[in-house]
């Protein structure tokens, strides 16, 4: 049971494909929270695409950004925050998000997210000869930034309504459980 630290938002975490904005989405409605894409907030504050900002200032004025908008969340409530695949493996990202998100990871495997995003063009880190391979690559590199998260959901073979029940449920007792705990 996770104590002494706020859940007024529920982050999901996970890499590139694994489903965060749909989910994120689908259980922003259920909740009634506000939802947020880290990518497309970044967007709309720089006026530039996530392409266009790795193409121009490189990953590092990317994380940067990604970095300070993390840190705001702590004082956010009630939304939902679909994050950056690469997000919680910079800096202190993981911790800072936790100061007020109850965090889930979507976990999917190699064979799922290639099957998901290879029709897709717009990641930068996706940009490869051998796709199956990179997703191979960075997905064990960060598997156990992902393994920190508060709790995983698998996502193979599940469908999307399976998935956004099992995020909503335990969302919603980890959330009771802390608030009876602080009584
Ligand atoms: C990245 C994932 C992307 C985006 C950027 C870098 C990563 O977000 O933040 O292209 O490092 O995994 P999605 O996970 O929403 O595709």
């Amino acid at each position: 049971m996770i104590t002494g630290r706020s859940l007024a938002n529920l982050s999901l975490v996970g890499f590139m494909g694994a489903g965060k904005s749909t989910v994120g989405r689908y259980v922003a409605g259920r909740l009634r929270y506000r939802f947020v894409d880290t990518d497309t907030l970044i967007e709309q504050r720089t006026g530039r695409k996530i392409q266009e900002i790795f193409a121009t200032g490189g990953e590092a004025e990317f994380r940067a950004i990604e970095h300070e908008l993390t840190g705001e969340t702590a004082q956010w409530k009630r939304t939902v925050i679909a994050t950056g695949g690469g997000l919680i493996t910079f800096d202190n990202n993981l911790d800072l998000l936790r100061k007020a998100s109850f965090v889930i990871c979507l976990w999917a495997s190699t064979d799922t997210i290639y099957r998901r995003v290879r029709g897709n063009r717009n990641r930068p880190l996706l940009q490869t000869e051998d796709l199956r391979g990179t997703i191979d690559r960075m997905l064990k590199a960060r598997a156990e930034f992902y393994k920190r998260s508060d709790l995983i959901v698998n996502t193979d073979n599940r469908s999307l309504r399976m998935v956004v029940q099992q995020v909503l449920r335990q969302y919603r007792k980890a959330f009771a459980d802390s608030r009876a705990a602080a009584k």
